[in-house]
């Protein structure tokens, strides 16, 4: 917006802190009802609803509770966290100020990726200024939220939530074990601990401007609100563009928003989620019935913009960063990337995940080098299945589902790039990813 700043008298004068103002009127059970109502799900990757994941906080134990807002967003080809960061960091402040109040934590800790330097500084300040105009004072007697901007050292699985909270006790950021370790009882310094991504707790500050239940009236069915779209690659117009849920399709996003494939180009693949979502085909029809009994048969156009729908679909609204692909890419090296990624970042804690991404970046890197078999496509598929959902986090689902997908999709063209390769001929794709 023209003119709009990331101080607080510019938020102040759009009308920021006034549902903050609203939440301190009302009990922090009242408000922690408004999220559950308006059916608000995780902006964080997983998509988990955020009043439920606030009701499993133990609070018989009568130890402190912590807030952590998850701004480590290093999942390759999301983007959206930094942009609220950099351009309305107060909006941020304002929905972590509401659930602080709603969970009653008193300390709040912005875990912020590493290398995002200014988006720290403009976090702190932002804080700084909240504080100053008495938005962390909360309660009649005067009880305060502190909050601590802490920069993390740069490490994807450090934005996981327990590897996070390893991270900001001060020791090396490797997962924990699920159970006994569920943040809401177990989690930071022992203690109950909600994490939240950036974006949900924006979404929390828009629950609390509106109601919850006007806000579950918004969106689809299942996915209530709107979505950040974080468009990278061989779009013409990439970008971060907001949405309600279910109120476009791919094919309009693409085309309409993003201005369609580059010149003479035509749109090949994407992954819808950021990186650890599963690869979409363009050309792939998709048929079945939505959880709600509704029929559906859609090609990869079709598909709305909604969480229900890309699970539907086979892949996931995950982080909303899409990341597109056309004619001019070789998917045996955009699958390369994704693999030499995840194996670069594998904490190491589990065989499966240290082992095998490891393998996967081997392999596929042999391939693009010329020593690839054929065998090596099923073994890449069999590799992935051997990782996913034999892992401590997550990391192992996300380092598995781009090959077992891209694996069933592409299985041809990888063929066909192992016997070009190892012939020597010149690949005829015109991008080089590795
Ligand atoms: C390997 C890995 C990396 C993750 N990175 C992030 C991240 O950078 N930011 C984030 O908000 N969530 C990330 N998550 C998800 C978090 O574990 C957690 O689900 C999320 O912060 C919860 O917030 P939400 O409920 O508001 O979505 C990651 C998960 C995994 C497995
Ligand atoms: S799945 Fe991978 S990243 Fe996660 S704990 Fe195990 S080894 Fe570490």
């Amino acid at each position: 917006m023209q003119g709009y700043t990331t101080d607080i008298d510019c938020y102040l004068r759009h009308g920021g802190y006034a549902a903050f103002r609203k939440a301190l009127t009302m009990e922090p059970a009242a408000i922690r009802e408004e999220v559950r109502v308006s059916g608000l799900r995780g902006r964080g990757g997983a998509g988990f609803p955020t009043g439920v994941k606030w009701s499993f906080l133990d609070r018989k134990s009568g130890k402190p509770v912590y807030l952590i807002v998850n701004a480590d967003e290093s999942e390759p080809g999301t983007f959206k966290d930094r942009r609220l960061i950099y351009h309305d960091p107060h909006q941020i402040i304002e929905g972590t100020l509401i659930a602080a109040r709603a969970i009653e934590a008193r300390r709040v800790f912005i875990y912020v990726r590493g290398e995002f330097q200014n988006g720290a500084r403009i976090l702190e300040r932002a804080a700084a200024e909240a504080a100053q105009h008495g938005f962390c004072l909360t309660d009649k007697d005067g009880a305060s939220i502190a909050i601590v901007v802490h920069r993390g050292g740069g490490c994807y699985v450090c934005g996981e939530e327990t590897g996070l909270i390893e991270s900001l006790e001060g020791k090396r950021g490797t997962p924990r074990l699920k159970p006994p370790f569920f943040p809401a009882v177990l989690g930071l310094y022992q203690c109950p601990t909600i994490v939240n991504n950036v974006e949900t707790l924006a979404q929390v500050r828009r629950v609390l401007e509106i109601g919850g239940a006007t806000f579950a009236k918004t969106g689809a069915p299942g996915d209530t609100g709107t979505h950040l779209w974080g468009v990278s690659g061989l779009v013409r117009r990439p970008g971060l563009y907001e949405i309600e849920a279910g109120a476009a399709t791919i094919g309009e996003l693409l085309h309409d928003l993003c201005g369609g494939p580059l010149a003479g180009r035509t749109f090949k693949a994407l992954i819808p989620g950021g990186s650890s979502t599963k690869i979409l085909k363009f050309g792939e029809r998709f048929t079945g019935k939505l959880p709600n009994g509704t029929a559906f048969d859609w090609k990869l156009e079709d598909v709305p913009l909604d969480a229900v729908s890309l699970t539907a679909s086979g892949s996931s609204l995950g982080t909303g960063g899409m990341i597109v692909m056309d004619d001019s890419v070789e998917m045996i090296q955009a699958l390369a990337n994704l693999n030499a990624f995840y194996a670069h970042e594998s904490c190491g804690q589990c065989t499966p995940c240290r082992e095998g991404s490891l393998w996967l970046a081997r392999i596929t890197r042999r391939i693009i080098r010329g020593g690839g078999h054929m065998e090596d496509v099923a073994l890449l598929g069999s590799i992935a299945d051997q990782i996913a959902g034999r892992s401590i986090c997550a990391h192992g689902e996300a380092a598995a589902w781009p090959v077992q997908s891209a694996v069933a999709k592409f299985g041809d063209e990888y063929i066909e790039s192992i016997r070009r390769s190892a012939s020597g001929t010149p690949s005829p794709f015109a991008l080089r990813l590795v």
